[in-house]
């Protein structure tokens, strides 16, 4: 029988292409959107409601799935937002917005969906972080941070799931080219006369450029199906461009204060 997989997220960018990879494959797909209706018309694969920040709506759809399906196999926490702001200007709010969505979401729709799959004794649960997640990049520390507890709650995960045949990873992803420039929260203060607000504006600009230039998010479907075939997943994968995978294996190797030259520099920021 196929194998069952929920996307959050599947509604743009790196989601849609898991989506759309894995309906290719002859899964079972149901991505998600806090709008299906505006997509669906769009996507061949079911697109169901569901917001992170609402356990209201994870239950509904998690029994959409079981009803229909009678099973779910994988999970794939991918919805997410970017945020941009120096640390100075996060207000506390800005910051536990984007916490909620990419750290307290996984963990409400983890939540959900283990009951479930320890039940079966089988399972997979695959959380999407970034390679930004390893460094905590300027301008973009919040994001960076909201990452890193991605691979943390996912190590810890691992472990505690391995007694109940399910498995649990991460996949790190470079740079795609999605809609997450103009679905990034910026931290107000960055926007409204702050001192920062000459470097946020060349930062952003910068960043925005990398994204639009970047790799195609097909390449995300083809490696999360690879995992899905795994029989025995990894803690974490890293999928990108070779500049930017090779960054994770520098930053290990070399002594911190020259990664963070080569970051500053990267950025053409002060390197002293
Ligand atoms: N693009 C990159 O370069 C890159 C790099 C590293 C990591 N990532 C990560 O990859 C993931 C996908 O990002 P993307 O680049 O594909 O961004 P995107 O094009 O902006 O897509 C974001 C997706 O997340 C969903 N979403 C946002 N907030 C949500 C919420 N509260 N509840 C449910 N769904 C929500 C959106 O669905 P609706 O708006 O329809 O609800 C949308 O489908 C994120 O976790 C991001 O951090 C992206």
């Amino acid at each position: 029988m196929n194998q069952v997989v929920l996307v959050t997220g599947g509604s743009s960018g790196i989601g849609k292409s898991i989506c759309l990879y894995l309906h290719e494959k002859g899964y079972i797909v149901y991505g998600t959107s806090r709008n299906p209706a505006r997509y669906a018309h769009e996507v061949p694969f079911k697109l169901i409601a569901l917001d992170v920040l609402d356990d209201t709506t994870i239950t509904p759809a998690l029994k959409t799935i079981i009803d229909a399906e009678g099973k779910l196999d994988v999970l794939v926490n991918n919805a997410g937002i970017g945020m941009l702001g120096s640390i100075e200007d996060s207000t506390a709010e800005e910051v536990k917005e984007v916490f909620e969505t990419n750290v307290y979401g996984i963990l409400r729709t983890c939540q959900a969906v283990l009951p479930h799959m320890r039940e079966r004794k089988m399972g997979l649960i695959i959380n999407v972080s970034s390679i930004a997640g390893y460094m905590g990049l300027p301008y973009r520390g919040i994001y960076s941070a909201t990452k890193a507890s991605v691979h943390m709650i996912t190590e810890a995960m691992r472990m505690e799931l391995k007694p109940y045949g399910v498995h649990a990873c991460v996949v790190d992803p470079g740079d795609f080219a999605t809609n997450i420039s103009d679905n990034r929260k910026v931290a107000h203060a960055g926007r409204s006369g702050s001192v920062y607000m000459e470097e946020i504006n060349r930062i952003e600009a910068m960043i925005n450029a990398e994204v639009a230039h970047s790799s195609d998010p097909l390449l995300m479907g083809k490696a999360i199906e690879k995992i899905i075939r795994s029989s025995n997943p990894d803690i974490n994968y890293l999928v990108g461009k070779p500049m930017q995978k090779l960054s994770i294996l520098v930053r290990r190797l070399v002594p911190k204060k020259w990664f963070e030259k080569i970051i500053a520099s990267h950025y053409n920021m002060p390197v002293k």
